[in-house]
């Protein structure tokens, strides 16, 4: 069955919050924070969590008026859709099953009268083989020789997860060097390859659709210097490969035994869970990799049955709602402090930009009202020194996700506690502001003239009052980072059911695609067709260069 057809915006509970909007928009959080009265929870605790929502410009009613929007759009009807695996993905016509590849029980989910649960298990068996004999010498090179590295070629959903959660993961890694190469820039793949020992490198090719450009050129280069080296034999013994396109896998000569499968009911976005997280297990080892999906699933566990008031990822899909519609907010930054996420943000902006941008409803008819955010950031604290600036004294409203764990992972770090008085110091400076009187105060302190005092007074003030989410974590485990990304994932898809739209295509990517291939063709035929007078200027600049 499919989501509900509602438009947000003639609820009675968005027409409520468009008054209420116009009552707080002005109050200080800082007001707000003494006002605030139970049983509203301000403080989510959850696991090893605690999602601090209380540096917010919202009170009781804001949160109540929010909530009761989630209920009048059906929200309870779409999450069980969702996971029982229903057709949500209409434009594709397409169940949205991430969820299922990461669960521990093995209740069956039918999926056009199959049971999807047994291939998973046999599915997350044959990585766990693959995983251990990599690792323990078992699968060697053509050469015999053991392997030292791994290279994930993918793109976009094939890619951003796993290099993401290697990246976060560094400090659990085995003794495999994971690298990755994405882009169809083929200074890319040679920069990548160049110190890398053809006998010991095994290729992991990651496609969804496997006619994804990019994916298909780095993987020919790479096949080609291979075979120069090591032979044609050695494709067999060098190339695993993650796609449902078994067809185009076999014509490129991978051996069926290192082939895993996806399923179209796992979106690529959505996908690290599945086989596409191979490089994530062989990185960390398949244990870490299992502990990865067990925090996924203890979230979405959390995020099926937990009332919506306590319910994580529903209470932040409502204040980024509440933001972008009513504030007219357009960005959200997102600042890990910790450098093992350095590629969370960029891994976000597929998953939610791809995910919700979109401005058609689910009817078909264009949207009259705000869709997705943008989403951007950066580690803090090195973010604190680049585009903090903006943020603190900006024109702009940034409501921002600060991630930080109360542990660190290497024993001789004693910087931890420098770290995390930044990460509670800046959300409380946001916050809180300058004010001209503390201004005037600091300045008298100093020796300036009366004319430089005066001068100076209206720079140094910070007007305050930018909305934080607190995300406090004991430590950065597999296991709570896949609970992490399963909250972000579930935000997106509280807020797509919210705004009405398709959350799970992506049709927008295709033009682009498209046209790509068409100009390729005119490249290399040295005739450029007709284009409009700006293209066509600049591909006969290229070819006159070429
Ligand atoms: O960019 C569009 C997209 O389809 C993404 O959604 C996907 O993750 C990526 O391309 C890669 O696709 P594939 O896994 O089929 O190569």
């Amino acid at each position: 069955m499919s989501l509900k057809k509602i438009n947000p915006t003639q609820t009675k509970s968005w027409k409520k919050l468009l008054k209420h909007f116009e009552s707080i928009k002005n109050k200080k959080i800082e007001d707000l924070l003494g006002s605030r009265k139970s049983p509203v929870k301000f403080n989510l605790v959850w696991d090893d969590f605690i999602i601090d929502i209380s540096k917010n410009i919202i009170d009781n009613t804001t949160l109540e008026l929010l909530l009761e929007l989630a209920d009048e759009c059906n929200l309870g009807d779409a999450i069980l859709k969702q996971f029982r695996g229903d057709s949500i993905n209409e434009t594709e016509n397409r169940a949205v099953l991430h969820t299922a590849v990461r669960t521990f029980k093995k209740d069956s989910i039918n999926i056009n009268g199959k049971d999807i649960i047994p291939s998973i298990f046999e599915t997350r068996e044959k990585i766990k083989r693959f995983t251990n004999n990599i690792l323990n010498g078992n699968l060697k090179g053509a050469t015999g020789k053991p392997f030292t590295d791994v290279v994930n070629v993918g793109i976009g959903g094939s890619d951003l997860g796993p290099v993401m959660v290697v990246e976060a993961l560094k400090h659990y890694c085995t003794k495999l060097n994971t690298h990755f190469v994405s882009n169809v820039d083929g200074d890319h793949v040679f920069e990548v390859i160049k110190n890398l020992d053809p006998e010991t490198t095994l290729f992991i090719v990651v496609s969804k659709t496997f006619t994804t450009q990019e994916t298909l050129s780095n993987a020919n280069t790479i096949k080609s210097w291979l075979t120069k080296q090591l032979g044609e034999s050695s494709v067999s013994k060098h190339f695993a490969a993650v796609s449902t396109n078994q067809k185009a896998i076999k014509e490129f000569g991978i051996n069926p035994a290192n082939v895993f499968p996806m399923n179209d009911w796992v979106g690529g976005r959505f996908s690290l869970w599945s086989s596409v997280g191979l490089s994530i297990s062989l990185s960390v080892g398949y244990e870490n990799f299992s502990n990865l999906l067990l925090g996924a699933n203890k979230m979405d566990e959390h995020f099926k049955t937990t009332k919506f008031d306590s319910n994580i990822p529903v209470v932040l899909a409502l204040l980024s709602i509440w933001y972008n519609n009513f504030f007219k907010a357009e960005t959200e930054g997102v600042i890990p402090y910790t450098q093992y996420l350095n590629r969370l943000p960029a891994y976000l902006q597929q998953a939610i930009m791809e995910s919700n941008g979109k401005s058609v409803d689910r009817s078909g008819n264009n949207i009259s009202y705000q869709t997705g955010n943008i989403i951007w950031g950066d580690t803090g604290t090195n973010s604190q020194h680049a585009f903090f600036q903006l943020i603190h004294q900006g024109t702009k409203l940034i409501p921002c996700d600060f991630i930080g764990f109360k542990k660190p992972l290497k024993k001789e770090n004693k910087q931890h506690d420098k770290l995390m008085s930044n990460f509670f110091a800046q959300t409380e400076a946001l916050m809180m502001g300058k004010s001209e009187k503390q201004v005037l105060e600091e300045l008298k302190q100093t020796d300036l003239s009366a004319k430089e005092f005066e001068f100076l007074k209206n720079f140094k003030v910070f007007s305050g009052n930018k909305p934080t989410n607190t995300i406090l974590i004991d430590k950065l485990t597999p296991k709570s980072l896949g609970s992490l990304i399963a909250m972000y994932e579930h935000k997106i898809f509280v807020q797509g059911v919210i705004w009405n739209i398709f959350s799970y295509d992506q049709w927008g990517v295709e033009l682009g695609k498209q046209l790509a291939s068409k100009v390729l063709r005119e490249i290399n035929g040295n005739k450029i067709s007709s284009h409009d007078k700006s293209t066509e200027f600049l591909l006969k600049n290229y070819l006159s260069n070429s």
